[in-house]
């Protein structure tokens, strides 16, 4: 039996087959735009305020402030969990992509976090030589996550349109364990979202691309319904 952490996004828990795989390294993917990063401080935000979980948040292009402020029209608090030593937001500027390891393990133990989320993946890439220094990178920071005990989520970018792939550099989604892939694109004059489980190890899940919408309460996945696949699709 594989061990499950609820995901704290209404619907996700349905059709991931009862939530995120413990300790597995989870790629969130999607286009600008698709809600990526609501998503990752929801789950964090869940941790903290549902299930005594802590949470550590590696951000290498948003200013904590900014995603603080703009999570709190949900509803959602970062700032009392920081003081108390619950949560630990780091900006990180990836010149040294080295040092990546030693600040994600220090600030995980420091406060004995389980959820972790790196936002995003692709702009590490951009500092490194080539996708399969990536790979690797996220191969290792895997193995590390799992040692500390924690469920991590990297965030990647996807190109919108067909043929385009479901990461920024195509081989994000072999290293994770599972994979959900958020399309927010345009059909006729309006956009829409939906997501898909693109693949989960070690379990069952929905086959279906189901719509979801960012409401007052943050992302409400709805696994009932299934989503019209638009043109532009991969
Ligand atoms: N309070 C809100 N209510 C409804 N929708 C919102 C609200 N706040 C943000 N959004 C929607 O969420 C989008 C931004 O979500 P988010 O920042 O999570 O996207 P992202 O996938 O991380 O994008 P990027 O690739 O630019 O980092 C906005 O463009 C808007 O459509
Ligand atoms: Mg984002």
């Amino acid at each position: 039996m594989v061990e499950r952490i609820h995901t704290g996004i209404p619907g996700l828990d349905e059709i991931t087959n009862g939530g995120f795989i413990k300790n597995q390294l989870i790629l969130v993917s999607g286009t600008s735009g698709a809600g990526k990063t609501i998503l990752s401080s929801q789950f964090i935000n869940a941790g903290l305020a549902e299930f005594k979980q802590n949470g550590v948040y590696l951000s290498f292009e948003e200013q904590p402030e900014s995603i603080k402020t703009n999570v709190s029209s949900f509803g959602w608090d970062l700032d009392t969990p920081q003081k108390e030593g619950k949560f630990n937001f780091i900006k990180y500027d990836p010149y040294h992509v080295e040092d990546v390891f030693d600040i994600i393990s220090n600030s995980v133990r420091d406060i004995n976090a389980k959820r972790v989320v790196i936002d995003s993946i692709s702009a590490l890439g951009l500092y490194l030589r080539d996708p399969v220094e990536l790979r690797r990178m996220i191969f290792n920071l895997s193995l590390i996550l799992r040692k500390l005990d924690c469920t991590t989520l990297i965030v990647s970018e996807m190109l919108p349109g067909e043929n385009k792939g479901i990461s920024r550099y195509g081989v994000e989604e072999f290293v994770a364990d599972s994979v959900i892939v958020m399309y927010y694109e345009r059909f006729q004059s309006a956009f829409t979202r939906s997501m898909q489980v693109w693949k989960s190890r070690g379990s069952d899940h929905s086959l279906k691309l189901h719509p979801y919408r960012i409401t007052e309460k943050g992302i409400r996945v709805y696994p009932d319904e299934e989503a019209f696949a638009g043109t532009g699709r991969i």
